[in-house]
């Protein structure tokens, strides 16, 4: 069976280790694998190359992605659907393997209902992905981001600030949540919960009181302000409807300075976070779910994801990986919450 496989969406650490992963268990299921590039824009443009184990050799411990990744959306362009069938169909790919988060597995859900053989790889940095506890490329975002937020830290202390550090996160705060406790931030701010200005600024000020002249916030890119009783701020998008990176940090920035009279900076860490090499937990992750996506093209359990469930793998549907996000528990926000102020 010549199965295709693509990589969608942001780029995330772990990749590479997925599709490698992939190859390596495939070709010993007697699969051959064509890469396709650019995620789903290669099946619309019929760009594609022979992907074999020495093409995936040496690639495990590297950021990004061997065969390159876009945020195409065949449905969003006219024919776009019927264009990916003929190159499956011109090239003789019988199965797609579709490595990405929920914009690309959402496309993956669609062509399955249109009876193609597609299963799916939960990737994402932000983890907001349903179906699975925890995609890959999420502890390595948590690892820069902790590690950024200990050196901001010291500077913070030195200079008696506030310092604002947005980490990634459009529609869910796992990595604020996660590496904000881990980096003891002294206010995590997430998109699941609109923000109070007034108690954000009141942590400040009861540490300046007890005599620590600094504090540090962590803020998801899509957290929002709290405006009135039931509004809040809109986010600033770009124009492809992405949020605004630094946007939240800034206006935050602004007033935390204003209503505690404290000097504040702004650090937004953006796609540092997405960089270079996944962790060894991040490695291993993304090789198990390369494995099992493996097998599931051979058991033909099409429409299913690879999911992690505690600490086993296991196939989910498609149509269960997308129905949601997975957004953050409120009860391990509670323990955050313990540290703040
Ligand atoms: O989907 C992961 C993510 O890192 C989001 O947190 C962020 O909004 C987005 O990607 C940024 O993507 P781009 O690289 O397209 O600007």
């Amino acid at each position: 069976m010549k199965v295709a496989i693509l990589t969608g969406g942001g780029d995330c650490p772990g990749l590479n280790a997925v599709i490698r992963a992939v190859v390596r268990r495939g070709e010993q299921h007697g699969l051959e694998f064509t890469g396709v590039r650019d995620g789903w824009r290669g099946l619309l443009a019929n760009d594609h190359f022979r992907l074999t184990r020495d093409a995936v050799s040496g690639i495990l411990h590297l950021g990004g992605t061997i065969l390159g990744t876009s945020r195409t959306n065949p449905f969003k362009s006219e024919g776009g659907p019927e264009r990916v069938l003929e190159t499956l169909e011109r090239n003789h790919l019988q199965a797609v393997v579709a490595i990405g988060g929920e914009d690309t597995l959402g496309v993956a859900k669609k062509f399955f209902d249109m009876g193609v053989k597609v299963v799916g790889c939960p990737k994402t940095i932000d983890n907001d992905l349903s179906g699975t506890d925890y995609t890959f490329g999420f502890d390595t975002a948590v690892t820069i981001a902790t590690e950024a937020i200990d050196r901001l830290h010291t500077t913070a202390e030195a200079h008696s600030r506030v310092i604002v550090c947005e980490v990634m996160g459009r529609h869910a705060g796992h990595i604020a949540l996660h590496s904000g406790m881990a980096g003891g931030a002294d206010v995590i701010l997430i998109p699941e919960r609109p923000i109070d200005l007034d108690e954000v600024a009141a942590h400040v000020l009861a540490r300046q009181a007890r005599g620590r002249r600094f504090s540090i916030v962590v803020v998801a890119e899509g957290a929002q302000i709290q405006r009135g009783k039931d509004e809040v701020q809109d986010r600033e998008l770009d124009q492809f409807g992405h949020v605004r990176l630094g946007g939240i940090a800034n206006v935050l920035a602004a007033e935390i300075e204003k209503r505690t009279g404290i000097e504040t900076r702004t650090t937004v860490l953006g796609h540092i976070q997405r960089g270079g090499s996944p962790t060894a937990r991040d490695r291993v992750l993304g090789t198990r779910y390369g494995v099992f996506a493996a097998d599931l093209v051979r058991d033909r359990r099409f429409g299913q994801m690879a999911a992690l469930r505690g600490d086993a793998i296991v196939g989910v549907s498609l149509e269960e990986a997308t129905r949601d996000l997975h957004l953050v528990d409120p009860a391990l926000y509670d323990v955050a919450a313990v540290f703040f102020g």
